[in-house]
């Protein structure tokens, strides 16, 4: 397993699950929607998606589409899609999770053909909670060392910082806005002084708005992904119930950092200003790095902040910094 490219960063989130390789010098991600729908099982349909090149697997007497066109066919056939992780963690309501993890990471080229060293991510606890990250972690484990790989967690806030923050020598605050989860981090050239997750994201986010709008959650985020940005006018209900909702959640990311630091023994002296790079999909809406500064500059942090920056590929910036760590144990 010394060859670079037998290395993979994965990143298995509650939205999509992304893999990150090196081939040729350069950084390459591919993903897949952590997500499946199950449809009738007809012979004609199977037939069919096969001949589509659409994901699926027949599980009794019913068709899993899953990955990317589940949200199509979510659409289409007006079904809620299932999904194998909730709240960052695998979703104990979902019994087909583990299986439906394994067929993605197939698609995504990281199933059991070949070994790897693989560096997945994981979130932080939630601040002040028990937590289920635990078991998450070890059964991600076990899955990926069944299909034969040689594999360990790394925390999602230090993957983004291990991503963005070379320049800085990984000294510094990442924060991924994903959809189950915000996972935060402060490294001190490269060693994690504290972490912590915040339950407000993307799907509540989504939930929240849809519950004050009468709409579907799946309507409000194809509405979210595809028009929302704070610079706009928020004219339509849906757009202002997700400035609401948006400014929640990075209030909470915020109030989440001053908790952090509230014991003076835990701000820690860097003796220089430090960087904050946001990731993540929820990280994409136009305007947010902006309102994110404003809300620090509303209430700043008990250490200097040199700059508030963006990842340069917000997606894929957890699965890049996982692979940024196995290419570092050689
Ligand atoms: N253009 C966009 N504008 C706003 N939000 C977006 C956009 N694209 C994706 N999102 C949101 O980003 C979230 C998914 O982000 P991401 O892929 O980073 O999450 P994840 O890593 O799968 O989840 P987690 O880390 O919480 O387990 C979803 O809530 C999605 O709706
Ligand atoms: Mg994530």
């Amino acid at each position: 397993m010394k060859n670079k490219s037998s290395r993979i960063g994965l990143d298995p989130g509650t939205s999509r699950i992304v893999v990150a390789r090196r081939v040729e010098g350069e950084y390459q991600c591919q993903s897949h929607l952590n997500a499946f729908v199950a449809v009738p099982l007809t012979q004609m349909a199977a037939r069919t998606l096969k001949k589509e090149g659409v994901l699926h697997m027949e599980q009794g007497a019913e068709l899993l589409v899953y990955g990317n066109e589940s949200e199509r066919f979510a659409d289409l056939f007006h079904l809620e899609a299932r999904r194998p992780m909730r709240g960052g963690v695998l979703n104990p309501g979902e019994p087909e999770g583990i299986p439906l993890i394994r067929r993605i990471l197939e698609a995504l080229g990281a199933g059991g053909d070949e070994p790897r060293r693989v560096c997945f991510s994981v979130p932080a606890s939630p601040l002040g909670e028990e937590s289920t990250v635990t078991f998450h972690e070890a059964a991600l484990k076990e899955l990926l060392a069944e299909l034969g790989h040689e594999a360990r967690a790394i925390n999602e806030g230090l993957a983004v910082i291990y991503s963005e923050l070379e320049d800085s020598n990984y000294t510094g605050i990442g924060i991924s806005f994903g959809g189950g989860l915000c996972n935060v981090c402060l490294a001190y050239l490269s060693a994690p002084l504290l972490s912590f997750s915040i339950s407000k994201a993307g799907d509540f986010i989504d939930s929240s708005a849809a519950a004050v709008t009468n709409e579907l959650a799946t309507r409000v985020r194809i509405v979210k992904e595809s028009s929302f940005g704070f610079n706009g006018h928020f004219a339509e209900k849906i757009q202002q119930a997700l400035g609401i909702y948006y400014m929640d959640m990075i209030q909470a990311v915020v109030d989440g950092l001053h908790n952090a630091f509230s014991n003076a023994l835990n701000v820690p002296k860097l003796g220089r200003a430090i960087p904050i790079v946001l990731s993540g999909g929820s990280a994409l809406a136009s305007g947010f790095r902006e309102r994110f500064e404003k809300a620090l500059a509303d209430r700043p942090l008990p250490i200097p902040i040199s700059e508030v920056r963006l990842a340069a590929e917000p997606l894929s910036a957890t699965a890049k910094g996982a692979l940024v760590a196995a290419l570092a144990e050689m």
